[in-house]
């Protein structure tokens, strides 16, 4: 079979390069570079190798590389942002340090003409994610493509057939970042034989193997995730083999529990179960703040419920494997490869369920899918659509949407508040509370920048908060007050813990939001809608921060422009929640935010 290599320099994007030329049509394989030997013969089976981008910089020692041997063999080859970089400093060209960074969105402009592009107007939007660029070419390379803070945004030796890329044509917010990855692959000339179907088929029979003659015990959650891995399983394994419980975390939904099994009943799963846990994740996180120390104990809690429950009902551990939903973006960002940075623990991926894995005991049938194709494979598995539409909700539910700590501001807070106003015209607060973000590929815990305006230019806003995040590395989100305009004199932020009250708080205001966004008939106009309970007041309340984005496989996101209306109607109701005292509007893409706060 054609195959494409994709050399994994630890970019959150990697494996999402791999899926995308999958999705094309043709096989790729992600290797990790250290593992090659000899790599000029061994890439001599591809048809093209792909450069992966990475967190880390060029510059540094023990940074990701691969023997420069590999250019001279003849092959296609496209480095992506860090993959740009390490070949244009194998190849003696020159990497800068850039002053700031470029996060979220650009504007990509054509220079030259190249096979790489064909087909793309002179201007287009372009995903960036860097703090290195490219300041002189090797010989033999010309700029195809610039955008404003970015000269070398795209390059290539056309005799060589080596090209590179600093933005990521492999995350959907890149416009045509599809057709320049099909050009690509056109100049490999590699044939096309994979799709769904093929892995649909191929997952079966890895179940079967696997789980032998046992039997699967699956976390399940209401989500699409679980879900379709619950409906995979069952097919393998038919429906005995197969029990599902649900664990009610006390941080779910409003109703979610009773919902949730009501519906999967509904859609045909027989053997399921609800356990009521509540009082072991409240105890578990009564004095915790930080938010990877959350992660870590919501995941250890939900195992040792899960194996609570085997015993209470009996079950010999010995014929049971754990099955969870898990998918793609769960592993990168917890520093599932190599040489990934961590950006947060995913509550399927906490120290313990690793060494299960290493052990073979844990089934994960959608680990190596993104929750597009997941979606499409529960179509397949033809699961009711209400099921498969359903926002994502993680794991660790309102756990990681109410914000704990104590009260924090950078140094520089005067200088980057002033800036903002001169530059902008627009009063900017830095809140005294941090949030985690991915900039450049690593994790980053940083402040977010309030601003105050009347204005609901969603575009103008946009482009003002890339500036601040660009522009102050101790901030990476920016939001907008939704219930005032002018800016509040001080912010003060309470040191503040998981209290039931705050969990309840918490829930109301989510179900609001929720219904609010049905009965508008929004729904389906949002990927996922985060509500977040933030300390942070004038007065002794707190805040709701609204982060509604829209994504396609959780790696990129923007915040999704809703209709003024609908963030008018919510904030009143909001408002109205004893203890509320302001509503902001969360602005930044992702990179440079998450789309989870914690
Ligand atoms: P971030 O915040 O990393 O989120 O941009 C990406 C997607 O992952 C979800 N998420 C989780 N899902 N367990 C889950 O099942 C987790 O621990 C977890 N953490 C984040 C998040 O809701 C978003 O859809």
């Amino acid at each position: 079979m054609d195959k494409i290599a994709v050399l994994d320099f630890g970019g959150q994007y990697a494996h999402l390069i791999a899926n995308r030329i999958r999705r094309a049509g043709v096989f790729a394989e992600i290797i990790i570079p250290q593992n090659l030997v000899d790599p000029a013969t061994e890439l001599k089976d591809f048809c093209a190798v792909v450069l992966s981008g990475g967190p880390q910089s060029v510059f540094e020692k023990n940074s990701p590389k691969v023997d420069p041997a590999i250019f001279e063999i003849k092959k296609p080859i496209l480095g992506i942002c860090y993959g740009l970089q390490f070949l244009v400093h194998a190849l003696g060209g020159q990497v800068k340090k850039a002053a700031g960074g470029e996060f979220g969105e650009a504007k990509l402009k054509i220079t030259g003409k190249s096979k790489l592009l064909a087909g793309l107007p002179k201007a287009s939007t372009a995903w960036m994610s860097h703090g290195d660029e490219v300041k002189k070419l090797p010989k033999g390379f010309e700029k195809i493509a610039s955008t404003a803070d970015c000269e070398f945004a795209a390059i290539e030796d056309s005799a060589r057939q080596i090209f590179g890329v600093q933005f990521h044509p492999e995350v959907k917010h890149t416009e045509f970042g599809e057709k320049i990855l099909a050009n690509f692959l056109k100049i490999s000339g590699a044939k096309k034989s994979w799709d769904l179907d093929k892995f649909l088929k191929d997952e079966i029979s890895k179940i079967k193997k696997q789980v032998g003659q046992k039997k699967v015990f699956l976390l399940v959650s209401g989500g699409v995730d679980s879900t379709v891995a619950f409906a995979l399983l069952e097919k393998a394994l038919g429906k005995k083999r197969v029990f599902g419980l649900m664990i009610d975390t006390g941080l779910l939904r409003q109703n979610e529990a009773e919902e949730v099994h009501k519906s999967l009943t509904k859609a045909g799963f027989a053997n399921l179960k609800v356990a009521n846990e509540a009082g072991h994740f409240a105890a578990a996180l009564k004095n915790i703040t930080d938010p990877e120390e959350k992660r870590r104990i919501i995941g250890r809690v939900f195992l040792k419920v899960q194996r609570k429950v085997l015993k209470r009902l009996r079950f010999n551990p010995r014929e049971w494997l754990l099955g969870q939903g898990t998918i793609y973006p769960d592993t990168i960002e917890s520093a599932g490869t190599a040489n990934s940075d961590k950006i947060k623990t995913h509550h399927n991926r906490v120290e313990e369920i690793e060494k299960m894995i290493e052990k073979g005991l844990i089934v994960e049938p959608l680990a190596e899918l993104y929750k597009d194709e997941v979606r499409e494979v529960g179509r397949k598995l033809k699961l009711p659509k209400n099921l498969i539409e359903r926002h994502p909700f993680p794991g660790p539910g309102l756990g990681v949407r109410i914000l704990c700590g104590e009260s924090e501001k950078p140094k520089t807070t005067n200088k980057i508040e002033t800036e903002i106003n001169r530059k902008w015209k627009i009063r900017g607060k830095v809140l005294p509370l941090r949030s985690v973000g991915v900039q450049g590929d690593a994790r980053t815990f940083a402040h977010p920048v309030a601003l105050f305006t009347a204005s609901r230019d969603f575009d103008k806003l946009s482009a003002i908060a890339t500036w601040i995040v660009n522009k102050f590395p101790e901030i990476n989100r920016v939001v907008l007050g939704l219930d005032v305009a002018k800016a509040p004199r001080v912010f003060l932020a309470a040191p503040a813990k998981l209290t039931a009250s705050r969990v309840e708080l918490a829930r109301a205001a989510d179900a609001i939001v929720n219904q609010t966004l049905s009965a508008q008939k929004l729904y389906a106009k949002v990927w996922q809608f985060p509500v977040v309970l933030a300390p942070v007041f004038e007065k002794g309340g707190e805040a709701i921060i609204l982060r509604p984005i829209n994504s396609e496989e959780a790696m990129t996101a923007n915040f999704a422009r809703l209709p003024k209306t609908f963030f008018a109607t919510v904030t009143k109701k909001l408002l109205k929640l004893d203890g509320v005292e302001h509503v902001f509007l969360d602005l930044t893409n992702k990179p440079p935010a998450t789309i989870e706060w914690e």
